[in-house]
């Protein structure tokens, strides 16, 4: 058995995996994340499952290395099409837009169930996802900043539930406030948007421009909280 190494994205989902989880691994691609958890005794058995059949076949063959591929069931499918409700307790998305992961959740309603744990890491478009989370029943009971090859990502623990958030935490998360890295996720995202605003003013419709500058001054709200320690 050769040594599997995780990146620190799937390092942290790793972590909030918990022993003896039934897991389902959606986007698997090299099936990292289920190998490790198998070679580390934390779970029995797995479901990896990705869209595209290069990505399975990878994901075999790391199961196959690490002499775990019979305890992983590989389906070829998008999201969460091929997996039961009755057989896992745990799923996990990562490594995709935030968009993808809500409409993955959308056609799976049975990720509400009380019982269920998601396990969700946005690449991009992390506020759709919370917004989504947040109008659908669902509410993140954990979430985290991690930085991988000099980007911050955010990991959410996500279950059954109800939560209200303000414009600030759509966009830049909802219980961070003790993040070591909360200060550079907030700074970073102000940037950005106040380059698209620069890029967008006169061409773009000034309403457009103008909800950009809400979302600023909401996040300037939000660091101003973070900072007095007034809020999740
Ligand atoms: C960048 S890889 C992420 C791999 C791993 N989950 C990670 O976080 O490192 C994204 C994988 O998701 C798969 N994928 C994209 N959209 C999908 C969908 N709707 N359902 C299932 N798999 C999908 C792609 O084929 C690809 O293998």
């Amino acid at each position: 058995m050769t040594n599997l190494e995780l990146s620190p994205r799937l390092h942290l989902i790793a972590d909030w995996v918990p022993q003896g989880a039934r897991l389902v691994d959606v986007g698997t691609d090299h099936a990292y994340l289920p190998v490790w958890l198998l070679v580390h005794g934390k779970i029995d058995r797995a479901i990896a499952s990705d869209l595209r059949k290069g990505p399975l076949e990878r994901a075999r063959q790391t199961g196959r290395i690490h002499g775990v591929e019979e305890k992983i069931s590989f389906r070829l499918c998008g999201g969460l099409d091929a997996t039961k409700v009755h057989e896992v307790d745990t799923v996990a998305i990562a490594g995709m837009g935030g968009e993808t992961i809500a409409q993955i959740l959308q056609a799976a309603p049975w990720t509400k169930e009380p019982q269920m744990r998601l396990l969700l890491q946005p690449m991009s478009r992390s506020e759709t996802l919370r917004q989504y989370l947040a109008d659908n029943g669902y509410c993140i009971t954990r979430e985290q900043l991690v930085a991988d090859r000099g980007v911050v990502y955010p990991v959410l623990e996500v279950m059954a539930g109800e939560m209200k958030l303000t414009l600030g935490q759509v966009y830049c998360g909802y219980l961070l406030q003790k993040d070591p890295l909360a200060e550079r996720y907030i700074i970073e995202k102000i940037l950005q948007l106040q380059q698209i605003i620069a890029q967008r003013k006169g061409r773009a419709p000034q309403q457009a421009v103008d909800a950009l500058r809400d979302v600023v001054a909401s996040l300037l709200e939000l660091r101003e909280e973070w900072r007095h320690g007034n809020t999740t």
